[in-house]
């Protein structure tokens, strides 16, 4: 499984703490900036990780700010993504069993960098149910 992450200036750190942590693990995620703590506009971050999960060149995208709801916001524009702010370990689960979350979010000033890991791995693990999902998920299309 491929996977990008992305974060503005308040989730950069965050961001740096996953790539550390999933590299030792042996997963390379794939790091799509910002690059360092100098100011930047989220919506330019989403739009970027969009692009990448659109066009199929990953599986799945970590988008981080510092709330993780204004990334969350800017990337839900885009027809075809379903991020999912994972706020707590419950809705880390049913942002994959019941919403089939293409990008995850998550607040580098709110939350703590092991309950986000905690939370990604709660995500991967869980399947996606379908069923009476599915015709939600399409009506967000439609
Ligand atoms: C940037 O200061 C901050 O507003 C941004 O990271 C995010 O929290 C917005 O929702």
């Amino acid at each position: 499984m491929k996977i990008a992450i992305a974060s503005d200036h308040g989730g950069f750190e965050l961001k740096q703490n996953l790539i550390e942590y999933y590299k030792k693990q042996g997963l390379m995620l794939e790091d799509l900036g910002t690059h360092s703590t100098q100011s930047c506009d989220y919506p330019d971050i989403a739009d970027k990780m969009a692009q990448v999960i659109l066009s199929h060149n990953a599986d799945l995208g970590i988008l981080i700010c510092g709330t993780g709801i204004g990334i969350s916001i800017a990337a839900n524009r885009h027809k075809g993504i379903r991020a999912a702010l994972l706020y707590d370990d419950f809705s880390a689960e049913m942002a994959h069993k019941h919403n089939n979350a293409n990008i995850i979010c998550f607040g580098g000033r709110t939350m703590k960098p092991e309950d986000v890991i905690r939370r990604i791995d709660i995500f991967l693990h869980t399947d996606y149910e379908g069923g009476r999902h599915q015709q939600r998920l399409d009506k967000l299309d439609d």
